[in-house]
């Protein structure tokens, strides 16, 4: 191929991903019901050529694609589903369907996973072993489409799984890299205390379900302060509350929900005895009584020392010095978590923010959007990456 048409067909692939995203954006589904979305997937990677295409689950979608020898095996992985949002955006590619958006980014996801597939098919001589491409259902609902296509089968044989996010508050052009804990576990809960309800004027006849349910919000906040290392990060959040109809009654119970967040198993699993403690003590306290309900949500994503390492000199080989961001660790949740219990692997962030075109909402707003020349970068990085891996000669 010359200088100028393999410009031009990179020009072409370019095209071809913002394509894919806007097709992707304008027809957004909800976790667990990516019907159209994964058909379209599956259509378009048949269309590529000899890919070994499958549907692990009902809406997810995985595609193989063999070098020409044996060699080692690397997941790159995807999330396609969208969020029950009203979109604010007024794109001609806005979402045609009321009630649901994609503002997360996962239409980008699913757009560069696609690319980087196509580009890597066309590379398919220069590289041995296997490349497995996951196309995942259900990351924003637990309990999450990745432990299902784990189960199906899907990492079997993996050596390492790579992924990333499109990320608004990192700019376009940079690589966020995190080493170790990332993303942490996002465990929920639901606490009811029940006491007796009456007369607002007369509490004394009552059992004041209120002001107990304060008492157990701001005692839960010693389980951070008090009794957790305070080199560990832990966060307890009490986000709703619920009781009472009127501002003489005293509601017979009070309704708290909220959520967890950690990145160590240990200190994760030790959170509900102490709550449901301080819960206990309080309500007994003060003769009323509870119900108590913890759920744990994904696992924490831990990103693995040499697979880290690895896609850091990979950034830093594309984009410089300059293209890397060593970020911190978020709370917010991912279930990549379920891939890195069968393999050694990595989440990164895509830059997708761009203060210059307006491109600075925050992801889940519903005027979100990401910049779409970040979808290169993640195209990109995916295909450096398998190339390194997997490639017999050296990456070009
Ligand atoms: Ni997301």
């Amino acid at each position: 191929m010359s200088m100028i048409s393999a410009e031009h067909s990179r020009e072409a692939q370019k095209e071809q991903v913002v394509k894919w995203r806007r097709h992707f954006h304008e027809n957004p589904e909800l976790s667990f019901q990516e019907e159209k979305t994964s058909q379209f997937i599956y259509d378009t990677l048949l269309s590529f050529g000899n890919l070994k295409v499958s549907r692990p689950t009902k809406t997810s979608v995985m595609a193989k694609l063999f070098g020409q020898k044996p060699g080692k095996v690397l997941a790159i992985r995807a999330d396609i589903d969208a969020l029950p949002i009203q979109e604010e955006n007024d794109f001609p590619f806005a979402s045609k369907t009321p009630g649901v958006m994609h503002a997360c980014g996962h239409d980008g996801h699913a757009a560069m996973l696609l690319g980087a597939c196509k580009a890597l098919w066309e590379r398919k001589d220069e590289l041995s072993g296997e490349i497995r491409f996951l196309f995942q259902h259900a990351e924003e609902l637990t309990p999450g489409g990745a432990e299902e296509m784990v189960e199906a089968g899907v990492m079997e044989g993996v050596d390492a799984v790579i992924g990333t996010h499109l990320w608004s508050p990192l700019q376009t052009g940079k690589i966020g890299i995190i080493y170790g804990p990332m993303m942490a576990s996002p465990d929920t809960f639901t606490i009811t205390v029940k006491g007796r309800g009456g007369h607002a004027g007369l509490p004394y006849d009552c059992i004041d379900s209120v002001v107990i349910a304060a008492q157990v919000i701001s005692n839960l906040q010693h389980i951070v302060s008090r009794t957790t290392d305070t080199e560990e990060k832990l966060v307890l959040s009490v986000s709703q509350i619920a009781g009472g109809t009127a501002h003489n009654v005293l509601p017979d119970e009070v309704k708290m929900v909220g959520t967890v967040r950690s990145f160590n198993q240990e200190l994760r699993e030790s959170i509900p005895g102490k709550m449901e403690s301080i819960i206990k003590g309080i309500t007994s306290a003060h003769g009323a009584e509870y119900e108590f309900d913890y759920e744990y949500g994904y696992r924490p994503v831990i990103n693995e020392e040499s697979v880290t390492r690895f896609l850091h000199e990979t950034a830093e080989e594309l984009y410089g010095n300059e293209g890397v961001a060593l970020m911190k660790p978020s709370m917010v949740g991912e279930d990549f978590s379920a891939f890195l219990q069968k393999a050694d692997g990595c989440f990164f962030f895509t830059g997708a923010g761009n203060k210059e075109k307006n491109i600075t909402y925050p992801h889940h707003h519903a005027k979100f959007t990401v910049d779409e020349d970040a979808l290169d970068y993640g195209v990109s990085m995916f295909v450096r990456a398998a190339i390194k891996m997997l490639g017999s000669s050296e990456a070009g």
